[in-house]
């Protein structure tokens, strides 16, 4: 594995970085505090081409590698962990099912609003009794016509509040399992899809989480994405490579905790001599550290895996796995390192840790990532 960087890759780097601390670090308090939606910040990312970086320029996104994306993720998480995944979910699950599954009509449709960030994407596969067991859900899509009508709810869904496009899983075979799942592109806005409640989570605040609600919801047989019977394949496809993203946001959130970390204890005094100069503080700074390069090191290679279009669904999950466990392993440490400031709001290791938990569940809880790895040992997938 080689982790150097592109010259191209590095720009990516040092451009978002600085647009990081100059437009998201001001509103992160906001955002945090008020759970406020940054529709301009967004505005703005989409004018740099950050919400379309690894979408081809044939369909209006920067045409950069995916390596440059999760550089993206990376660096904007370090800032604000909720920004990162309000971009991941837009580009990984949001726009590139359309991508990788859509038709021709399907792609000039739809990706170059979601590429320039006109459209802001969301995927809706989990439902209030299917989390984990994604294959058994239940909202249904029955073929009247040239239309589906759908019928059910969905929970959890990133970026629900503002999406304009919806990947939607239902169910159009009851007596197939996950081969009876397909997959459907519903627009904002069409009569019977309702935007239900908003979320109050104990991080992550600025990036909306809704349930949404199809009653009835009347979507046109041309949204069907791919065929009828492949939307649970749609679905493990994009999050096989979505995950990377939640690795390079837990990457963020545990790289800025172990930095601010490394700061207070350099300039924290007691007992005459500064904390760093403590065995049991610079030991835990060293597992910190150490911690966070391992999670660096298996995020990139799987992005570099997948920039190189090698299968990475394995090097995939054990990235997000290892990357999620560290940020909220470090964020734990760094409040401890902080002490009772630590605690309070008056430092951000607060929110890195409020944050830093849910990367253990979403996009597959870390136990399913386990799953997921296992089945690439045992069964060669
Ligand atoms: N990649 C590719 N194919 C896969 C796959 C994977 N990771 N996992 C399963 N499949 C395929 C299997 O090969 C099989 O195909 P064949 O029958 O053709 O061989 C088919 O799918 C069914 O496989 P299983 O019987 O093994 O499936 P299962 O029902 O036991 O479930 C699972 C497997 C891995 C547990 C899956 O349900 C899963 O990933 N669950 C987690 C769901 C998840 O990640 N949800 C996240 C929601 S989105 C989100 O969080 C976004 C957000 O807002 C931030």
């Amino acid at each position: 594995m080689n982790l150097e960087f592109t010259e191209e890759q590095e720009m990516m780097r040092k451009m978002v970085r600085d647009f990081a601390q100059k437009e998201v670090a001001p509103i992160v308090e906001k955002m945090d505090k008020e759970d406020y939606y940054p529709t301009d910040l967004v505005k703005k990312m989409g004018e740099l081409g950050l919400m379309g970086i690894p979408i081809p320029e044939e369909y209006g996104g920067a045409g950069m590698d995916f390596t440059s994306y999760i550089i993206a993720i990376h660096e904007l998480s370090r800032v604000s962990a909720s920004v990162g995944v309000i971009l991941s979910v837009h580009t990984s699950v949001g726009t590139n099912p359309i991508l990788y599954f859509g038709s021709e009509e399907q792609k000039k449709a739809y990706i170059p609003k979601l590429a320039s960030g006109e459209y802001i994407g969301a995927f809706a596969l989990t439902e209030p009794g299917a989390g984990s067991d994604a294959g058994s859900l239940k909202t249904k899509a029955i073929k009247d016509g040239d239309h589906y009508i759908l019928n059910g709810s969905k929970v959890f869904i990133t970026n629900g509040g503002e999406a304009d496009t919806y990947i939607v899983f239902a169910r159009t075979n009851p007596d197939a399992g996950s081969k009876g799942v397909s997959a459907f592109i519903v627009e904002k806005g069409t009569p019977g899809l309702e935007i239900g409640k908003k979320e109050n989570k104990m991080g992550m605040n600025g990036s909306s989480t809704v349930s949404l609600s199809f009653d009835n919801c009347k979507v046109p047989t041309s949204q069907l994405l791919g065929k009828e019977g492949e939307g649970f394949k749609i679905a493990m496809a994009n999050l096989n490579i979505g995950r990377i993203g939640i690795a390079a946001q837990s990457l963020g959130i545990a790289d800025a905790a172990l930095e601010e970390s490394v700061s207070y204890a350099k300039g924290r005094e007691q007992f005459g001599k500064s904390i760093a100069q403590y065995q049991g503080i610079s030991f835990k700074l060293a597992d910190m550290a150490t911690a966070v390069e391992a999670s660096k090191l298996l995020t990139y290679n799987a992005a570099s895996l997948r920039t190189r279009g090698v299968d990475c669904g394995k090097e995939s999950s054990m990235a997000k796995m290892h990357a999620s466990q560290t940020a909220m392993s470090v964020t734990t440490e760094a409040i401890q390192v902080h002490g009772g400031y630590g605690y309070t709001e008056d430092y951000p290791v607060e929110r890195f840790f409020r944050d830093a938990k849910v990367c253990e569940i979403y996009e597959g809880t870390n136990e399913i990532q386990r799953i997921v790895i296992g089945k690439h040992l045992f069964e060669g997938k």
